[in-house]
């Protein structure tokens, strides 16, 4: 059931163009219009959200702080992403104007669960993003939209995520739609890049042998760090839980711009440092910021891996390991940078010899607190 490889993780890593184009399937139509007659909230409710709270855990909660900034860029709706086991013990200002979305993959996550109740109970409407069909989550929320990565076996979720961030996506776009902001060039271009990821995706899977080789270079290694900024900070976060969980070693990720204010200290000789670098087009700005950070650790010793896209040279004399990515929004790269992320940490993990799916002290799905 493997399909021929040595884990579901591999299996699972491999299916993301597929599971991504599977998300998108009648949900644009041949003008590029959004369609999510699924949802079951109605247009005009739609209109009225005046806010917009993320809740999930662990890899989903990454997928929500992404999708927080394409949410208020794309609607200019307030929108914030908080973890659920926060927010159901905190008291949220929620009322029947805000939507709670709460995006899982299995459905039952205890938490997830008790905090789109605690957002019900306060009168909020509550949107499902999940992977399995009539799951707990989906069946007391409001709304449901189905990513459709198909069963996600292995404990560390690969193809979920992107489902996840598609989703999220897509419920931004509508609400893009439906309240006509941004709704013009910018949107319909998104929207056209959208159908194009899961092919992009394929293109980085097909060049990963480099990082394969980079992640056995580095079993040794006690500490790797990863740096983002803008959507890229939420991608190391994610990289960092990947290699937590599978590899068992001592990862972090940071927010570049706070580099400064603290991590910087842990810099020293050989440390390896993943870097996400948004794309020189667009917010050019942060990527020249980008590029600074990397020089600066580079000078204290960091071994600097670095994630940037296709044609972006200015990185190119400062990363000790260069990995391409190819060019896509800015809001859409997360879903082409977290993929080496995910094959880095499986294997570093077979490279230390864990078992890639069924990591230790781990369940595929957290029914307890
Ligand atoms: C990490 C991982 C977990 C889950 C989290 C939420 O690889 O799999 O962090 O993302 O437990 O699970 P769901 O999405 O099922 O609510």
């Amino acid at each position: 059931e493997k399909g021929g490889y040595d884990y579901f993780m591999l299996k699972e890593i491999a299916e993301q163009p597929k599971a991504v184009a599977d998300t998108l399937l009648g949900r644009i139509d041949a003008e590029g219009q959004l369609t999510l007659d699924e949802l079951r909230i109605d247009d005009a409710e739609l209109r009225e959200v005046d806010k917009i709270v993320m809740v999930a855990c662990g890899t989903a909660y990454h997928a929500g702080m992404i999708a927080k900034y394409a949410i208020e860029h794309w609607t200019r709706i307030p929108c914030e992403t908080e973890l659920a086991s926060e927010f159901r013990y905190r008291d949220p200002i929620l009322d029947g104007r805000t939507l709670v979305v709460a995006i899982s993959q299995s459905g039952e996550t205890m938490d997830t669960l008790m905090a789109l109740r605690h957002a019900r109970e306060q009168g909020a409407k509550v949107l499902a993003i999940c992977n399995t069909n009539g799951s707990t989550i989906p069946r007391e929320s409001d709304a449901v939209l189905y990513t459709h990565a198909g069963p996600e076996v292995a404990v560390a979720s690969t193809k979920a995520f992107l489902t996840q961030l598609v989703a999220c996506y897509l419920v931004a776009l509508y609400l893009g739609q439906v309240r006509g902001t941004k709704w013009g060039d910018e949107i319909g271009e998104v929207v056209g890049e959208l159908a194009r990821i899961g092919e992009q995706v394929d293109e980085v899977l097909a060049t990963m042998e480099p990082v394969r080789e980079l992640a056995r270079g580095l079993a040794d290694k006690g500490t790797v760090l990863f740096l983002g900024r803008h959507v890229g900070y939420p991608v190391a976060l994610e990289g960092a839980l990947k290699l937590k969980e599978l590899a068992y070693m001592h990862a972090e990720g940071f927010a570049a711009g706070e580099l400064k204010h603290g991590p910087i200290a842990l810099i020293e000789d050989g440390l390896p440092v993943v870097v996400v670098v948004p794309s020189p087009r667009g917010r050019s700005v942060l990527h020249d910021k980008i590029v600074s950070n990397i020089q600066e650790i580079r000078a204290r010793g960091a071994m600097t891996i670095v994630i940037a896209e296709e044609g972006d040279e200015a990185v190119v004399p400062y990363a000790d390991h260069l990995v391409r990515v190819p060019r896509t929004p800015t809001l859409l790269q997360p879903m082409v940078a977290a993929v080496p992320l995910q094959v880095f940490a499986c294997e570093l993990a077979t490279a230390r010899g864990n078992e890639v799916d069924q990591p230790r002290n781990l369940a595929k799905s957290v029914t307890v607190e």
